[in-house]
């Protein structure tokens, strides 16, 4: 049986291994955080957050609970709120005790950091030809943008909630991001959809997909047409959140034809569309849920009971292939 910390430690290394910017770069990363540390005057080394050292995503960490506790029955969501507390504490009183709680998007201090994991996409800029110092520079802009609009959240309401009710609680979101990023691109390269019709044809086979064009919020051409050719094609789907709306007109120069992604801004859309790009978005909880299946798939391989709620759309590989 998997303890919290194994569960924890699972999800992360599962992260690292599908990490865009490869296990080098995440050392990387980790590394310059130790640095940082390492040069932190007194005052402040207090308020560092020692997890930066062993753990690359700021957005994904264990809430509440004893690391070593065994865990039998999870109840995993995309959206853990309240009301999803609630229901933990409430299967429990109806005979099926939920051990630990697993969310996807940031909560508590994982939202108030949402920004730190954003960085992660200078890198792949840089790996699409698109100049550093752009990338750097535009990034900088977007990671300040997105720090001042998680500010004012009142981020540990929900936490509070599951600390009465002694409910446990952890949340992995770039986790789960880099896996359906790496699965769904190496999907792509194997499917070799020609045109943007084609590129959609081949997400709708992925029953993630499938299930979210069954609910109203399917694989959608928000910028192209549906004959345009694919080109090269980059993942949005990891990174914390979107990047800045300056980025298309530099990936459109660098020779990317074509942006997949989970969700898109109409701002965005318009700049990329402005400098001839395709958008193809595949749908946010469906892509959400196709990262969180991939990390729970292991869990269940390990004896875990996976109880799903939240939003997310269920499918298990793992007894598909039987
Ligand atoms: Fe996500
Ligand atoms: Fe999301």
């Amino acid at each position: 049986m998997l303890t919290i910390q194994q569960i924890f430690e699972l999800g992360l290394k599962m992260a690292v291994t599908a990490d865009p910017r490869g296990e080098r770069g995440v050392k990387k990363y980790l590394a310059r955080a130790k640095d940082e540390y390492d040069n932190m005057k007194p005052e402040d080394k207090k308020f560092f957050d020692s997890e930066n050292l062993k753990n690359p995503y700021s957005d994904s960490r264990v809430h509440l609970g004893d690391l070593k506790k065994p865990v039998k029955r999870v109840l995993a969501g995309i959206d853990i709120g309240s009301a999803e507390i609630l229901l933990a504490s409430q299967l429990g009183e109806r005979g099926k005790p939920i051990d630990l709680v697993i969310a996807h998007h940031p909560i508590g201090k994982s939202l108030a950091d949402l920004h730190g994991v954003m960085d992660m996409a200078v890198e792949v800029y840089e790996n699409f030809g698109v100049p550093v110092h752009v990338a750097e520079k535009l990034m900088e802009e977007r990671i300040k943008e997105v720090g001042r609009g998680v500010h004012p959240s009142n981020h540990f309401q929900i936490i509070d909630i599951a600390r009465l009710l002694k409910v446990d609680l952890m949340n992995t979101h770039t986790f789960a991001d880099n896996l359906v990023s790496k699965f769904v691109s190496d999907f792509i390269i194997k499917q070799k959809p020609e045109t943007i019709g084609d590129l959609i044809k081949t997400l709708t086979k992925i029953p993630e997909y499938a299930e979210g064009r069954h609910r109203g919020a399917g694989p959608k051409i928000f910028a192209g047409s549906p004959k345009h050719r694919v080109g090269k094609f980059m993942m949005e789907m990891t990174g914390g959140t979107n990047p800045s709306n300056e980025v298309y007109q530099e990936l459109s120069r660098a020779g990317v034809s074509t942006v997949v992604g989970m969700h898109m801004k109409d701002e965005a859309t318009k700049k990329a569309n402005e400098f001839h790009m395709n958008v193809v978005i595949a749908g946010h909880i469906s892509s959400d849920s196709l990262g969180m299946n991939l990390f729970l798939d292991e869990l269940e391989k390990r004896g875990v009971e996976v109880i799903t709620c939240g939003g997310l759309i269920r499918v298990n590989r793992r007894k598909k292939r039987k």
